[in-house]
């Protein structure tokens, strides 16, 4: 037996065990930096990511532990609370963020116990004192002496009435959970509840538009079953093909393809059409109803409030030759000098993104009741201005990703009362049922059309088209 000590193999350890380190740290930082300064997981992890040059695979594992914690941190506090006999609000933030990610570890991956125990302390021990350091030890050392199974039924017992429960088991807020109970109530779909709170902690594959007629999906890639636009690689780094094609082939959404090719594949395009993405940053949905109108002979007008924003906007287009104008003003007064100019508009209204929650890991955490009473009076103030400035016999197309009754259903049934005798609904059902590749599975009032992760495999996307029957008076 060769009992000499295998040097190579040792010192790779060491390396191997230094990466996965790095990784851990950076997920650290990024979920502490998410807590104190309101930052964006999405945006910050690839910068420091590319900063501490991370293979992929360890730039895969940052990616895992950042998400994976930050999605699940409501159930993982309950986990905490019983195994602590602590309410989380008692326990130091910074400590809260090593525990919440050594759960993380210790519930929801393969990483040895001991190792998420032991690296969990030393990280401890970096932001907390001798005696928060052995607090936390304790804690994950209990949280080891019960399987996962064991945390599952504990944290079920302890929870009160069954949108709690949901809440718990599948880390959302009671008050989401109750929100996509109705919105699915609405189509009569509520038994898909589960699936759908599932569906929002799953990482979505990274999606791609090939904007129609400038890019063309590489060999090998796999085609998206609805939308024709999408496809997802078979291989390769996506943001790497984005640039080779300066712009034609871009990251988005299956659903957000979906919901710009209903409006601009709602009827056939007349060649000297005027449209307008009233609310366009950052872009996808312009770069790809650009695209759209470019083919068609109509001419696009990408409207973004916030200068920064219209910037992306102005970059997402530059793979789009052609009549397309960006302009950045305020859309709820965009009829001002624009009463009755276009021939389509989408309205992608800024909302509370509940429909993207598998996207951005935070975001069930930050977002408020409150929010969506706020956003509802701005949505309502766009969709009127956008009214307006819709041509009669226009077509309107109001989007959200968003599920929620207020910012989808509720807000075009409200905007129809505003406009009586001006507004009409358009079936929204059949013209995506026309432009996607195969039959989508949609439900409730055909004038209206909800997209589900769990369903479709898309972001949430609300599309309703409506058109203009007659002139609106100011
Ligand atoms: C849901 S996002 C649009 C997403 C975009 N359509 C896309 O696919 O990339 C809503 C946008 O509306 C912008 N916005 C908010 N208030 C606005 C206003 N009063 N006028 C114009 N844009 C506004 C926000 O800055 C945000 O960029």
């Amino acid at each position: 037996m060769n009992t000499r000590p295998n040097h190579t193999a040792h010192s790779n350890h060491i390396a191997r065990s230094n990466h996965v380190q790095e990784a851990r740290r950076i997920a650290f930082d990024v979920i502490a930096a998410v807590r104190e300064s309101d930052a964006y997981a999405n945006l910050l992890l690839p910068t420091r990511i590319s900063r501490a040059k991370l293979s992929s695979a360890d730039a895969g594992l940052a990616t895992e532990l950042t998400y994976g914690t930050l999605r699940m941190q409501g159930y993982y506090d309950r986990v905490i609370a019983l195994a602590s006999g602590r309410a989380v609000d008692a326990i130091d933030a910074p400590i809260l963020d090593v525990l919440r990610l050594g759960t993380h570890q210790l519930l929801s991956t393969r990483v040895a116990p001991h190792a998420a125990v032991n690296e969990s302390v030393a990280l401890a021990r970096t932001v907390g004192s001798r005696s928060a350091t052995g607090f936390c030890n304790g804690v994950l050392r209990e949280i080891t002496r019960h399987t996962v199974t064991e945390w599952h039924d504990r944290v079920l017992a302890d929870a009160a009435g069954d949108d709690d429960k949901l809440a718990a088991i599948f880390s959302h807020p009671v008050w989401i959970v109750r929100a996509f109970r109705q919105a699915l109530a609405a189509e009569g779909r509520q038994s898909e509840l589960e699936e759908l709170l599932q569906a929002d902690n799953a990482a979505p594959r990274v999606n791609l538009v090939a904007l129609p007629g400038l890019g063309e999906p590489p060999t090998g890639s796999e085609v998206n079953h609805y939308s024709p636009t999408g496809f997802v690689l078979g291989g390769g780094d996506p943001q790497r093909l984005v640039e080779k094609h300066h712009g034609t082939i871009r990251v988005q959404d299956e659903g957000s393809q979906l919901a710009a090719l209903a409006l601009s594949r709602a009827r056939p395009v007349e060649p000297g059409e005027r449209w307008l993405d009233l609310c366009a940053g950052p872009g996808g949905k312009a770069a790809l109803l650009a695209a759209e109108a470019r083919l068609g002979g109509a001419t696009l007008v990408a409207n973004e409030l916030v200068p920064a924003r219209a910037e992306l906007v102005r970059r997402a287009l530059a793979g789009v030759p052609g009549a397309v104008d960006v302009w950045q003003r305020d859309g709820t007064s965009i009829d001002e000098d624009q009463a009755e100019s276009f021939d389509r508009i989408l309205l992608d209204a800024p909302c509370t993104g509940l429909g993207a929650l598998r996207r951005r890991p935070e975001a069930r955490w930050r977002k408020v009741p409150r929010d969506v009473a706020e956003l509802g009076r701005l949505q309502a103030a766009l969709f009127d201005a956008a009214v307006r400035a819709l041509k009669p016999g226009g077509i309107l197309a109001y989007v959200t990703c968003s599920p929620h009754l207020a910012e989808s259903r509720l807000a075009v049934q409200d905007a129809l009362k505003r406009w009586p005798n001006v507004l009409e609904p358009l079936e929204t059902a059949s013209v995506l049922q026309g432009a996607s590749e195969n039959p989508l599975d949609l439900a409730g009032d055909p004038t209206q059309a909800q997209l589900w992760p769990h369903r479709h495999g898309t972001d949430a996307m609300f599309i309703a088209l409506v058109t203009k029957t007659a002139r609106a008076d100011r």
